[in-house]
């Protein structure tokens, strides 16, 4: 990454009056901030996530956030499930014969009824197993974003290639962009990782790790002064721990993630019910995977930068939530052999938003 546009990160990153008062500073990135915020031009940020969607954008200085779960139900046409709908509150559009209800509370809903959600994406990428992937997609980057103004850009994020799978990063990074061009943006995706570190990692001049721990992947960027050097996903994520634990207790998966979501799990007690023990179980199996998986690609990698000072660790997602994470991912990391040293292991400040901010920057610098 160029000192020019580093610096347009960092500008990209501070207040407004640091802004300001460095805008004249420094001629390069920090101008061009500024002239597009004079223009009117306000670039979007997007996490592209498989369990939820994040819009970021500069908002008198500071970014701002706007979240949609991605995910849907579907319910015949009928008066009663209307009227049901509209008493709850809960966003629905009609679609022929189906009411397609989605929006923020749709897991509460689908758990009301006994069942589980449609989803839209699968592992971090286009469900292939969703007939309304792309169609619901669309439905739900559009009440985010609505159409862009001229001149436009939208920076979303878009997962490293699973190592245990076939991938089709490339059609859902096309489709996606495809989505995103009709609505009239200039569209540019990059790896979820690295959108951590643009985020999160300005004080270490983006150098170190960013790691993702979402719904359908962990995604995780060794950056070396902004530029990734190596980067890449695993499929052990947050659904992952709600399918296998439901399994083993009986309980449906929505479910399973409503009680691991609902605060009163803790990922360092060893006590606790068959639930509490199943989530355990199943979290550390994805840390592990994550720190296994991150000791043997470094070992393989020749693209490894010679790091000159201890390498930090940021974390961020909804799976990194959990209470005791950090403790268990520091553990996990300090026992894996790294060919460099390890700094701190934090979590992301700006958390669940860390992807969208990092999109958003990434937006900000394009041209
Ligand atoms: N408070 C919480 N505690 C534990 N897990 C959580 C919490 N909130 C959300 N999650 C989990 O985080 C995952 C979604 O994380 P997110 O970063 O939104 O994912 P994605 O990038 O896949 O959209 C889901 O598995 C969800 O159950
Ligand atoms: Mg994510």
């Amino acid at each position: 990454m160029s000192a020019k546009s580093t610096s347009a990160i960092k500008s990209g990153q501070q207040t407004k009056s640091e802004k300001q008062s460095q805008s004249t500073a420094s001629p390069g990135g920090s101008d061009k901030i500024k002239d597009d915020r004079a223009s009117g031009l306000d670039h979007y940020g997007l996490d592209m996530g498989t369990s939820r969607v994040v819009r970021a954008q500069m908002r008198g200085g500071d970014p701002s956030f706007q979240t949609q779960l991605n995910a849907f139900v579907v319910l015949p046409n009928a008066k009663m499930n209307r009227t049901m709908l509209d008493r709850e509150s809960i966003s629905y559009t009609v679609d022929g014969n189906d009411i397609l209800a989605f929006g923020n509370r749709v897991e509460e809903f689908a758990n009301l009824l006994g069942g589980d959600t449609r989803r839209p994406m699968r592992n971090g990428l286009l469900n292939p197993g969703e007939p309304r992937n792309i169609d619901m997609i669309t439905r739900t980057v559009k009440a985010l974003c609505g159409p862009a103004r001229k001149g436009q850009r939208i920076c979303f994020s878009v997962p490293s290639a699973p190592e245990d799978g076939d991938s089709a990063v490339l059609f859902h990074e096309k489709a996606i962009s495809h989505v995103l061009e009709e609505m009239g943006y200039e569209v540019r995706a990059i790896n979820e990782g690295q959108a951590v570190v643009l985020a999160e990692l300005v004080a270490h001049d983006f150098t170190g790790i960013g790691i993702s721990f979402g719904g359908g992947m962990c995604n995780v960027c060794v950056s070396y002064l902004g530029l990734p050097a190596v980067t890449f996903a695993t499929t052990r994520a947050g659904d992952f721990i709600d399918y296998s634990a439901a399994s083993v207790v009986g309980e449906t998966p929505v479910g399973a993630r409503l009680y691991k979501e609902s605060g009163l799990f803790d990922l360092s007690s060893r006590s606790g019910s068959s639930l509490d023990q199943a989530l355990a179980i199943y979290y550390r199996e994805v840390i592990q995977t994550v720190a296994l998986t991150l000791e043997r690609v470094m070992k393989t990698s020749k693209r490894l930068p010679r790091f000159r000072k201890p390498v930090p660790v940021v974390f961020s997602g909804g799976s990194a939530l959990a209470r005791g994470f950090g403790q268990e991912l520091e553990t996990a990391i300090g026992r894996v052999r790294l060919p460099f040293e390890v700094g701190e292991v934090q979590m992301a400040e700006s958390g669940l938003n860390a992807t969208a901010k990092g999109c958003l920057v990434a937006a900000m610098l394009d041209n």
